[in-house]
């Protein structure tokens, strides 16, 4: 059966100049709906890595990790910013080689405040074969300011951001620093969109995870403040993900 994406919905997601449609599904709580969206070929490699029984408490779950592939394999994203890496990020290379069968190219960077967790996902891209689709680093999370708050976040800049990147991102994965009190405050999230916007294409996507969590919620709030921001599709599977969509002032159209 063709694996043609369900547009039943009214249209307000540019999903390229070509087509506009919704990415209907994502904000389901139908996640078999989801599924029978997805390549079934794509759809089955990320189920058969998640379910191993070795991805466990922090990591995506399998359920979020077949909306973040559905997500990249809609919006073929050329250039994905992870920060968080982990389950995730094998969920986003399997995406990026099965993009590439399809003759689109996508490449991953993705950042870890921990040394022993990013040399732990680089190991499990290699193991998987898929260590070309992706680089790993290691950045320390350092005390910053957002929005006014102090907050702890990776100790990196854009202009040191862009030497890693091989285009301008279109695609961020939201999922660090992680909040526990011990590593980074709660919080800790507010200014990676601000980061990814220094380093953003015209249009850039975005997923935050966890976002049923009253924390994530009011990051979002803030970040919907911001220009050319706009928070578009919540799915409450899971810990739930939000998906936003960032517009560079250049690329809106002049009133
Ligand atoms: C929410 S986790 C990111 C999870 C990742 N996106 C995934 O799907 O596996 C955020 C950060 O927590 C750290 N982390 C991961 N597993 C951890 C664990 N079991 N205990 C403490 N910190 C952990 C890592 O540094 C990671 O970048």
């Amino acid at each position: 059966m063709s694996a043609r994406p369900h547009l039943a919905k009214a249209p307000h997601i540019s999903v390229d100049t070509h087509q506009q449609s919704s990415l209907h599904g994502f904000d389901s709580k139908d996640l078999q709906q989801l599924e029978h969206q997805l390549p079934a070929s794509l759809r089955l490699q990320i189920q058969g890595y998640t379910k191993r029984g070795r991805v466990r408490g922090w990591a995506l779950a399998p359920t979020s990790a077949i909306q973040l592939a559905y997500l990249v394999w809609r919006l073929k994203p050329r250039q994905i910013l992870e920060f968080g890496s982990g389950t995730s990020t094998l969920a986003l290379a399997l995406t990026a080689r099965f993009l590439e069968r399809e003759g689109h190219s996508c490449h991953i960077l993705s950042l870890d405040q921990e040394w022993k967790y990013a040399d732990r996902t680089r190991f499990r891209l290699t193991e998987a074969n898929l260590a070309p689709y992706a680089d790993v680093i290691h950045i320390p999370l350092q005390s910053q300011e957002a929005f006014g708050q102090s907050i702890f976040s990776y100790g990196i800049d854009a202009k040191q951001l862009r030497q890693y990147l091989q285009a301008p991102v279109d695609f961020a994965f939201i999922d660090g620093p992680a909040s526990a009190p011990l590593l980074g405050r709660p919080g800790s999230r507010l200014g990676i969109l601000p980061l990814c916007m220094n380093v953003a294409a015209t249009s850039m996507h975005f997923v935050l995870d966890d976002s049923k969590r009253s924390k994530e919620q009011s990051i979002l709030k803030m970040w919907s403040s911001l220009q050319g921001v706009e928070v578009l599709e919540h799915s409450k599977l899971d810990r739930g993900m939000s998906l936003g969509l960032y517009t560079a002032p250049s690329a809106n159209p002049v009133d």
